[in-house]
C-alpha cells in the first residue's frame, strides 16, 4: 500500500514538472512569432517603392509597429548575460526606429533603413548564437 502511493505521488511529479515546461512563461518563439509581424511591417517600408505620391512612406506605422515590437521584446525572459545583452541591441535599434521614424522629418526614412540593418543583424545574433542549425530568417 506505502509503495503504491509513493508511485502515484511520483506520478504527480513528472506530470508537473511536463506541464511546467511545456507551458511555462513568453519563450522565445512566442515572442519572435509576434516580432516577425512587425520586423516585416517596418521592412516593407523601405522607402523603395516606387509611385511617391501613390506610395507615401508610412511613418505612423513604422512607428507604431517598432514600439510594439519593443514592447514585445521587453518579455523575454534571459537565462544567461548574452542572452540579455542581444535583447539590449535589439531594443536599442528599435527605439532609433520609433525615433526616426517619429519625427517623420528629412532623412528619416535613411534613418530607419540604417536602423532597420542593425536591428537584421541583432535579431540574427541570437539566433546564430542559440539556434544556429535553424536557418532562422533573420
Ligand atoms: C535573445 C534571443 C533572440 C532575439 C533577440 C531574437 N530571437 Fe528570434 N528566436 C530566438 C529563439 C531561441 C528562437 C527559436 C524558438 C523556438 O524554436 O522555440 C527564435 C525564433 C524566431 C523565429 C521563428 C519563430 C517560429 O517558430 O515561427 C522568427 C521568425 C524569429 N525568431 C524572428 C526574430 C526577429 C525578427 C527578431 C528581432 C526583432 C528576433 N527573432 C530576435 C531567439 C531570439
Amino acid at each position: 500500500m506505502k509503495v503504491k502511493n509513493f508511485f502515484v505521488a511520483g506520478f504527480i511529479v513528472v506530470g508537473m514538472f511536463m506541464a511546467s515546461t511545456t507551458v511555462g512563461f513568453a519563450s522565445d518563439g512566442d515572442i519572435c512569432k509576434e516580432q516577425i509581424k512587425h520586423y516585416q511591417l517596418i521592412k516593407m517600408n523601405d522607402g523603395l517603392l516606387p509611385g511617391d505620391e501613390f506610395n507615401p512612406y508610412d511613418y505612423k506605422g513604422v512607428e507604431a509597429a517598432a514600439k510594439k515590437a519593443l514592447a514585445n521584446e521587453a518579455k523575454r525572459t534571459h537565462g544567461d548575460k548574452n542572452h540579455a545583452a542581444i535583447t539590449k541591441l535589439v531594443s536599442h535599434h528599435l527605439q532609433n526606429i520609433v525615433t526616426a521614424a517619429g519625427s517623420a522629418g528629412e532623412g528619416a526614412v535613411e534613418s530607419v533603413g540604417h536602423s532597420m540593418r542593425f536591428l537584421y543583424l541583432s535579431c540574427k545574433a541570437c539566433h546564430k548564437v542559440y539556434q544556429t542549425e535553424k536557418r532562422l530568417r533573420p
